[in-house]
């Protein structure tokens, strides 16, 4: 399982690097927009937090496919090491991506809710396909299931395109798409530690403690 955290937050992208084994970090226009901030100087601050070697997926917001080529050309300009340029699966997203994948560019087709619209994107040359779990389940829909699905389609066309799921709101919804196959998650601040967290687990560790230390020195097993 691949682990990103989807934030355009730099202090909450590195207090969540300290604990968590993150691959990189995802943002979209809308949760760029929240940090009020300019947006080259966002991108770049994230950058010196995760460094080069981790993913950073990036979204074009042009609607044509050549302004989208454009906003790619000036992000791999700007924004050093292992970037990904995210674009939506609309029609002028579709023929962005074959535009861009034979330039050497890395791609994550975005917004995706359908199998239909993943194997399309994989076919054109995106790296990676993030299917919206939680707007799915929120419309009526099964976003597992739709990982599920997509996923049997890459593996039955032997396609190296990775499936990066997002739009989580809950550990639930995590947990099913790791089963569902998805081989990449992002994951917001707030999830991520609900994925860690169990009133059990703190529990258990306050007893071993407290039984320790009714023995042994105060919250320490070594000089
Ligand atoms: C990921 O690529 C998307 O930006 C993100 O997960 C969307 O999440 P939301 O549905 O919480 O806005």
């Amino acid at each position: 399982m691949i682990y990103l955290l989807d934030t355009a937050n730099p202090e909450l992208i590195r207090k969540a690097h300290e604990i968590y084994p993150l691959a990189g970090v995802t943002t979209n226009p809308t949760i760029i927009a929240r940090e009020k901030n300019e947006f080259l100087k966002i991108i770049q601050a994230i950058r010196a937090v995760i460094g080069a070697e981790r993913m950073l997926h990036v979204q074009v917001v042009g609607r044509e496919a050549e302004r989208m080529a454009r906003e790619a050309e000036y992000l791999a300009g700007s924004v050093g090491g292992d970037l990904y340029i995210k674009i939506p699966v609309t029609p002028e997203g579709l023929k962005a991506i074959k535009l861009l994948k034979p330039r050497g560019f890395k791609l994550t087709a975005t917004a995706v809710f359908t199998p239909q619209q993943a194997l399309l994107a994989a076919v054109a040359g995106a790296d990676f396909v993030a299917p919206y779990v939680n707007r799915l389940d929120n419309s009526g829909g099964d976003g597992a299931q739709v990982v599920a699905a997509i996923r049997k389609l890459f593996d039955s066309y032997g396609l190296p395109t990775r499936i990066l799921a997002a739009s989580f709101k809950n550990a639930r919804q995590v947990h099913e798409a790791a089963l569902s196959g998805a081989h990449a998650v992002t994951v917001n601040p707030e999830t991520l530690d609900a994925l860690l967290q169990h009133p059990l687990t703190d529990w258990s560790v306050e007893q071993f403690i407290r039984d320790w230390e009714g023995v042994y020195a105060k919250g320490k097993c070594t000089d």
